[in-house]
């Protein structure tokens, strides 16, 4: 996509981290922003100080994991916007602990908001994407979760190996139909955001009872995880990642050659090709 003035972009995750850089980011190419987040505070927030900077912006509280929610979005989007260019479907959650032990909530919540969620946004976008037939593109923020091998996080590894497979179909099929639309995956590593404190927007109903659960394993991942994104890269590396992508229409957005994540990558493709046994190779947080 090579024109982005007065076009229009919606991005989900975006009271926070990478979506909140997406948005300002986008803005600054002079796109009408459309936020959407589940927590209403910080979207409010966040789309006030874009707002008071001069950009043009419509906040919209949304659960991305509930279908009802994200078609709202899109209603919303067309009545004040029109119609959208590029949907960031990047709004993600946390979940730790031994795949046989994580409670089905855990499973639930995290599938929810990172699989259904970018489902329930394609359902939603993509058609008005077709009907308008202008350049348009998609960008589904997956992780280098997808492409590398870890333990102890079964729930958001699954996720984000779904997403990232999701992407690839959704990129053969606008080939197939010869559409306008980009696609791009975005393999994040380590970002300093508010990831690990994602609990604060877990639904009641899907909350972890007392003991369920627990492991030594997990403590571990969650005060490393939580000790380690402080020294993550700036969400603005992220937004200008994905930016260039949309710009140059490409598909694969990993961490740089020579990140640790990059080389866990390798060596994760290195084992698939000579079908041996996983390699322990990511970065310990
Ligand atoms: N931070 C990292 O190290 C890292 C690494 C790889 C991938 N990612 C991915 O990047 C994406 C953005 O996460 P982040 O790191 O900026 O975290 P973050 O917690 O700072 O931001 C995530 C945002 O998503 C929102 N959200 C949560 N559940 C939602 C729901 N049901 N509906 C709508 N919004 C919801 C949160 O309110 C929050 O504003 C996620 O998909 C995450 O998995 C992050």
């Amino acid at each position: 996509m090579q024109e982005f003035a007065g076009k229009v972009a919606v991005v989900t995750g975006a009271a926070s981290g990478i979506g909140r850089a997406l948005c300002q980011g986008l803005a600054a190419l002079d796109m009408k922003v459309v936020m959407a987040d589940v927590e209403g505070g910080a979207l409010n927030e966040a789309a006030e100080k874009l707002k008071a900077a001069g950009h043009t912006v419509l906040a919209v509280r949304t659960d991305i994991s509930q279908a009802d929610s994200v078609s709202a979005l899109a209603e919303r989007t067309v009545e004040v916007f029109g119609t959208a260019h590029v949907l960031c479907n990047n709004a993600g959650v946390f979940a730790a602990g031994l795949s046989w032990e994580a409670p089905q909530s855990d499973y639930d919540w995290v599938f929810g908001v990172n699989v259904w969620g970018v489902l329930h946004g394609l359902r939603s976008f993509v058609p008005l994407m077709l009907a308008h037939g202008e350049e348009a593109h998609i960008v589904n923020t997956a992780s280098m979760a997808a492409v590398t091998t870890a333990p102890f996080t079964s729930a958001y590894y699954m996720s984000k190996a779904a997403v990232f497979s999701l992407s690839e179909s959704l990129y053969s099929e606008m080939q197939a139909r010869q559409a306008a639309i980009g696609v791009s995956v975005l393999c994040p590593e380590l970002v300093d955001t508010a990831i690990s404190r994602g609990e604060r927007n877990r639904p009641e109903h899907l909350k972890r009872k007392a003991g369920e659960g627990e492991s030594p394993e997990r403590e571990l991942v969650d005060a490393a995880i939580a000790a380690a994104t402080p020294t993550g890269v700036d969400p603005g590396v992220l937004a200008d990642r994905a930016i260039e992508a949309i710009r140059e229409n490409r598909f694969y957005v990993l961490a740089p050659d020579g990140n640790p994540w990059r080389t866990a990558c390798d060596v994760r493709l290195e084992d698939i090709r000579l079908a041996r046994n996983p390699t322990h190779a990511v970065p310990d947080p």
